[in-house]
């Protein structure tokens, strides 16, 4: 798949960059890069053009900045975009914190999009205490390297079925967490701890728009993200069985059957 190396910022940005078609960018959640999207660049990339970053820091990318808020990631694919002179509005599919960053970037840039499909994301702000525990995880991963974040995060991740079912899933999640670059963790935790609180910009979203959440998602859970879906106009909601926080990675038949038959409708 082919792999272009973009400047953006003073920092070269990876992103993958494939297919013809209306433009699907998908945004990857942390602290992971663009290959988590695996299946879905595979089932649109023969009919839509699909663009999978990887974020500053992550993946390929560079690093830069010891704080990376969401704002700068969504300025960073505003201006990925126009470098890859794609100027139509997008579909914009993050996960995760791909999903904060999708939030900020309808704030900032919402004539740039078509849709807008939120997985297994969140539109509160951080609590203090979450905020805190952030902000010693990134000293932590500063000091000790990647591993204690990937020991974090990995159990609550997946479903159980994954778990037991797909351990090839796990291990390869497990490798890019592992290889993430300490400072990059350590921004994006700092960003994510500080990013602003998105509810009051739910009922604003004037763009089609998907919800979607793994029925076992430890860290979106389902409640929450049916409330957003139901503040938001007009959008679907859809819940992937047999899936936890990483929904498109451990049911991607479910989700990109969602994800077509919202494009269609869209
Ligand atoms: C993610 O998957 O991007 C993370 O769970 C986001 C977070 O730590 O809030």
């Amino acid at each position: 798949m082919p792999i272009k190396r973009i400047e953006v910022g003073g920092a070269a940005l990876s992103v993958l960059d494939a297919g013809a078609g209306e433009t699907l960018l998908f945004v990857h959640g942390f602290p992971l890069d663009h290959t988590m999207w695996q299946a879905q660049i595979e089932a649109f990339a023969p009919r839509y053009r699909v663009l999978a970053p990887d974020l500053r820091g992550f993946g390929l990318s560079d690093a830069r900045g010891e704080t990376v808020t969401m704002e700068e990631f969504a300025g960073d694919l505003a201006e990925l975009l126009d470098a890859l002179d794609e100027r139509r509005p997008v579909v914009f599919c993050g996960l995760s914190m791909g999903g904060y960053i999708a939030l900020r970037f309808v704030d900032q840039f919402a004539a740039r999009l078509r849709a807008l499909v939120l997985c297994d994301t969140r539109a509160a702000a951080d609590s203090a205490a979450a905020a805190a525990h952030r902000r010693k995880l990134g000293e932590q991963v500063l000091a000790e390297g990647a591993e204690p974040v990937a020991d974090a995060m990995l159990p609550k991740l997946f479903a159980p079925r994954t778990a037991a079912e797909k351990p090839e899933v796990l291990a390869a999640a497990r490798r890019v967490m592992a290889a993430t670059h300490p400072v990059a963790i350590a921004a994006a935790q700092r960003g994510m701890a500080e990013r602003p609180d998105s509810t009051a910009l739910l009922p604003t979203i004037s763009t089609p728009t998907l919800v979607v959440v793994g029925a076992e998602d430890a860290i979106s859970p389902l409640d929450e993200m049916r409330g957003m879906a139901a503040a938001i106009p007009g959008a679907e909601f859809v819940v992937i069985p047999n899936a936890g926080h990483m929904a498109p990675l451990e049911n991607p038949a479910a989700f990109n059957a969602a994800l077509e038959k919202f494009l269609a409708r869209s």
